[in-house]
């Protein structure tokens, strides 16, 4: 899938070599009218890996997740320098259609946002923009996306109740399932679990975990146990700037870089 990207070297702030690269940024700078928000970061997300995006609030996580499906064209002030890549497909150029990136750049925010469908309606939105009308063809593809956001056994028998009927985490996981049933490349999860109480927070972690079998997730979290319990890399932002990227035992045990440091023990942010 990403042949063209493979031989490429790791990018400067990384540590790790990485074996596949999923998405990569390269200089990638953001403002908000004149305030700079994002500077030079050059990242690499590792495919069917779980990346942690952690850093003080206000430091551009979510506005880094933005770039990289392009939600950040609805902010008019909002101006994008650099270069997002995913896969073979560079996410700005001229002929990069939104639609297609974002349908390979899924975006999961922190309060779940379930369309006032029913339930199966949800999982068939993408599908249908997608071109697939063939009743059969859609409830086998919903049907494997909700077993896969390990929600099934909970809905099978009331597909065509109101989504806005279920339970937060049982929302947070029908949205995964709308994500993921167009089969994206990357997942993007902005504090996906930070409404959720701890045993629904535990389940969230584990499904996570058999996610990234499939799928490459960068997931933002103030959650620094979180964090360490479900990621294999972690990238600490800090005041707009990518200051350290690697595997997460080693940044969590070890950083290399003093702020990361102080910000993993508490020491500010
Ligand atoms: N739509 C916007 N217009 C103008 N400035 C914005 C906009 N969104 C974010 N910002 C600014 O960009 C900076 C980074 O914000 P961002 O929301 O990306 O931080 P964050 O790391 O996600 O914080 P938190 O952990 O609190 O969610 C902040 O200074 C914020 O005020
Ligand atoms: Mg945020």
């Amino acid at each position: 899938m990403n042949a063209a990207f493979q031989s490429l070297p790791p990018s400067a702030a990384s540590s790790v070599v990485v074996e596949e690269t999923a998405l990569r940024t390269e200089a990638l700078s953001l403002w908000y009218g004149k305030r700079q928000a994002l500077s030079d970061i050059d990242l690499d997300v590792p495919a069917r890996r779980i990346t942690a995006l952690i850093g003080p609030s206000g430091c551009g996580k979510s506005s880094l997740l933005r770039c990289l499906n392009r939600l950040n064209d609805e902010i008019a002030e909002a101006r994008v320098a650099g270069r997002v890549r995913v896969g073979e497909i560079d996410a700005y150029a001229k002929d990069t259609l939104v639609h297609d990136l974002r349908r390979r750049v899924g975006m999961v925010f922190q309060k779940p946002n379930p369309f006032p469908l029913s339930i199966h309606d949800n999982v068939a939105y993408g599908l249908r923009l997608l071109g697939i009308k063939r009743r059969r063809e859609l409830d086998e593809r919903i049907e494997s996306a909700l077993k896969a956001a390990a929600l099934w056994d909970e809905v099978s028998s009331r597909l065509d109740d109101s989504a806005l009927e279920l339970s937060l985490g049982q929302q947070q996981r029908l949205v995964i399932a709308r994500a993921i049933a167009v089969e994206p490349e990357v997942l993007l999860l902005d504090e996906p679990a930070s409404a959720l109480d701890p045993a629904a927070t535990l389940r969230f972690e584990e499904l996570l975990h058999e996610l990234a079998q499939r799928y490459t997730l960068l997931l933002v979290t103030h959650n620094m146990q979180q964090a360490a319990r479900v990621s294999h890399y972690a990238a600490f932002l800090h005041e707009g700037r990518l200051v350290e990227f690697g595997d997460t035992d080693a940044l969590f045990t070890n950083p290399r870089v003093r702020q990361t440091e102080d910000f993993i023990t508490g020491r500010y942010g």
